[in-house]
């Protein structure tokens, strides 16, 4: 079964506030966070192909892309970043039309989430190529959940960053955090980032999408540990995680993948 790879990658990680260097070109143990994402996918035959989402200009990519050929990557592809997230998915997948057959499964993942493994990604795989709806790595919730209400800031103190009080417990039972990457049809995820486009609602994944269309993409356990690099503490956890998969001197997945 083949699939096409698509990395969004035109943010400028606006939250995580590395000045000028957006954080998918942040070092991690030896190399680019957005290298560590596509780590998994490294070598793998069933790779048609990789379309990046690229911001304008973006002058850290090209030796990214020398780093990625000589990683094994054979068929990289370029498209341009869009305003939005969806914006840069949406403009990959029309790029990817001249190669990919509707029926081809579309892999969609950060490139600011560098700790996937490839035990994972084989996972998503054997759940996306029977199912229609499409597939996505999520992890179910830990934590017991709270509902926020306001708080008046109390009189004569010091404001408080944020003023809540808990309003009640969430059952978190069915609650999963949705990860990447996310996997569908060419033609069925295309036709899904049509129609939200045509809606003028922005998706913040590609299943909601596919959910705006009645479809009920399945739900694959993967590591809580493929985290979404969003703030300098999130950088710290990422680290720590890959630097010992740097020493042993794997790409990341291999020490669990064999
Ligand atoms: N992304 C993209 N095009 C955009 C916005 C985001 O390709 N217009 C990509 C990012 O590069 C990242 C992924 O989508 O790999 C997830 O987005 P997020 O974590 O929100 O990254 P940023 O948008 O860069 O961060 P922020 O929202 O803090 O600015
Ligand atoms: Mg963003």
């Amino acid at each position: 079964m083949r699939y096409w790879l698509v990395i969004p990658a035109a943010g400028s990680g606006r939250r995580f506030g590395t000045g000028d260097l957006p954080k998918q070109y942040v070092r991690i143990a030896g190399r680019s966070m957005i290298e560590w994402a596509c780590s998994a996918f490294a070598g793998d035959s069933r790779c048609a192909g990789v379309v990046f989402a690229l911001a304008a200009g973006d002058a850290h990519w090209p030796e990214v892309r020398r780093q990625l050929a000589v990683a094994g990557f054979g068929n990289i592809l370029e498209a341009q970043g869009g305003a939005e997230r969806v914006d840069s998915v949406r403009n990959a997948l029309r790029l990817l039309a001249a190669h990919a057959a509707p029926d081809d499964l579309v892999l969609v993942h950060d490139a600011a989430r560098p700790c996937l493994e490839r035990a994972d990604l084989d996972a998503l795989l054997a759940a996306a190529s029977d199912c229609a709806d499409g597939a996505l790595l999520a992890a179910p919730l830990a934590d017991t959940l709270k509902l926020a209400e306001p708080d008046a800031a109390p009189a004569g103190l010091a404001p408080v960053a944020v003023a809540a009080r808990v309003s009640r417990t969430v059952p978190r039972e069915q609650l999963w955090r949705a990860l990447t990457p996310q996997a569908a049809r060419h033609a069925a995820l295309c036709a899904a980032l049509d129609n939200a486009a045509a809606l003028g609602r922005v998706p913040t994944d590609e299943a909601q999408a596919l959910e705006w269309m009645g479809a009920k993409p399945r739900l694959v356990t993967g590591a809580a540990a493929n985290l979404k690099v969003t703030t300098a503490d999130d950088l710290r956890i990422a680290k720590a995680l890959l630097e010992p998969r740097a020493h042993a001197n794997l790409p990341a997945g291999a020490d669990r993948a064999g």
